[in-house]
């Protein structure tokens, strides 16, 4: 019997193959496909001859985890412990599975804030929790009192992703003042932080749980080093959370991976002083500029993007298709792949958005535009 009878293949592995098959543009799946950073890749030449390639301490290379705190520090002015509170990971799923299979029991809820990224419901499932999926609103803000009304005795965490994948848009100081209150009247209740894309950012400040004293005894935050150095494939990322929790959240890690890459960690050791995390907003805003000013003329309705490297598109004055068969067709006929919004909800709501990825060399959103253009 499947433990997990409801999942299938996944959105991002259908859509990336179609667009394989049909020759389409990819603007589906969320990787770059520009080069990464010189100074990263000369590193990692000079790293692998070195002495780098034997098991790493189980919690992380200790320098890297250094180099971590001390950016949270200049970012977020939070000093973070680098023994007992931080944890390397690999990349954010492995994180949030690990942070989940330690933390949620059976008979625990989660609530789950819909279109959500695709690893949490089935992670919860694993443990024994139930996910508790809770729409967003029509503006993919959250609705506190759909959420409130999901809360009582048995929740046991509350999952959000703030810059937010699929919207792209990002949480105000007054949703971060709903979610204190929520947490004050709910004292099980643990907040699972999903900040990968809290780098990509654009006009608006971007409010991060390491805003948040008042919450950090109940906060566990992950993070992508795949998102911020353009690194999907490496698989690198780590989690902070305070000791108490993150004792059992190692006990899971030591047995789910028991450390992860020692060459990436020593890498990103010597390249984390190098760069400023702080550019790489300006740098993708450019390309979401460059995508809405293209998409000008077609007949999508760009959607407010604030963060993240997606943009989503109301296709409704083109067609009345259901969004999964409009991105199929989008592929076959039209020859760019896109991501269907209904997918991330449970149950699906179509709400006739799709979701671009614009992080594309200049080239790619060209022509991926002149076909949507077309349309
Ligand atoms: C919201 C969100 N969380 C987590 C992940 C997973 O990150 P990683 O590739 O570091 O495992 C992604 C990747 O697309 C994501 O969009």
């Amino acid at each position: 019997m499947s433990k997990l009878p409801q999942v299938g293949t996944t959105i991002f592995t259908v859509m990336s193959k179609l667009a394989n098959d049909h020759n389409a543009i990819n603007l589906s799946q969320g990787f770059p496909n520009f080069p990464v950073d010189d100074k990263l890749t000369s590193i990692l030449a000079k790293k692998a001859t070195e002495d780098v390639h034997q098991y790493m301490p189980m919690p992380g290379s200790p320098a890297l985890r250094i180099e971590i705190a001390s950016m949270i520090n200049k970012v977020y002015k939070r000093v973070v412990h680098p023994d007992s509170e931080l944890l390397i990971t690999a990349g954010a799923t492995q994180a949030i599975f690990t942070a989940i299979m330690a933390l949620v029991k059976e008979g625990d809820e989660v609530i789950v804030l819909d279109p959500a990224y695709d690893c949490y419901d089935p992670t919860i499932r694993l443990s024994g929790g139930t996910p508790i999926h809770v729409p967003l609103n029509d503006s993919y803000q959250p609705d506190w009192e759909k959420i409130n009304a999901a809360c009582n005795e048995k929740t046991r965490m509350i999952v959000t992703n703030n810059p937010h994948n699929p919207s792209g848009r990002m949480w105000n100081a007054s949703d971060f003042d709903a979610l204190e209150s929520l947490m004050s009247k709910n004292e099980r209740l643990l907040w699972l932080s999903d900040e990968v894309y809290e780098f990509i950012t654009f006009e608006s400040e971007h409010i991060s749980a390491h805003h948040h004293p008042n919450l950090y005894a109940r906060s566990i935050i992950t993070s992508s080093f795949g998102k911020t150095f353009h690194i999907t494939g490496w698989k690198m990322g780590y989690m902070i959370a305070p000791e108490a929790l993150m004792i059992e959240i190692k006990k899971v890690h030591q047995f789910n991976v028991f450390c992860v890459n020692s060459v990436a960690q020593s890498v990103l050791t010597d390249y984390l002083p190098q760069v400023d995390v702080t550019q790489l907003g300006a740098f993708y805003q450019q390309k979401r500029d460059l995508f809405a000013s293209l998409m000008k003329e077609s007949r999508f309705e760009l959607l407010p993007c604030d963060g993240t490297y997606f943009q989503l598109a109301d296709y409704s004055a083109i067609s009345d298709e259901s969004d999964v068969d409009f991105c199929q067709r989008l592929t076959t006929e039209f020859g760019v792949a896109a991501i269907p919004v209904s997918v991330f909800n449970d149950p699906p709501i179509d709400r006739k958005h799709i979701r671009f990825c614009f992080a594309k060399d200049d080239e790619t959103l060209i022509k991926a535009t002149e076909k949507l253009c077309k349309i």
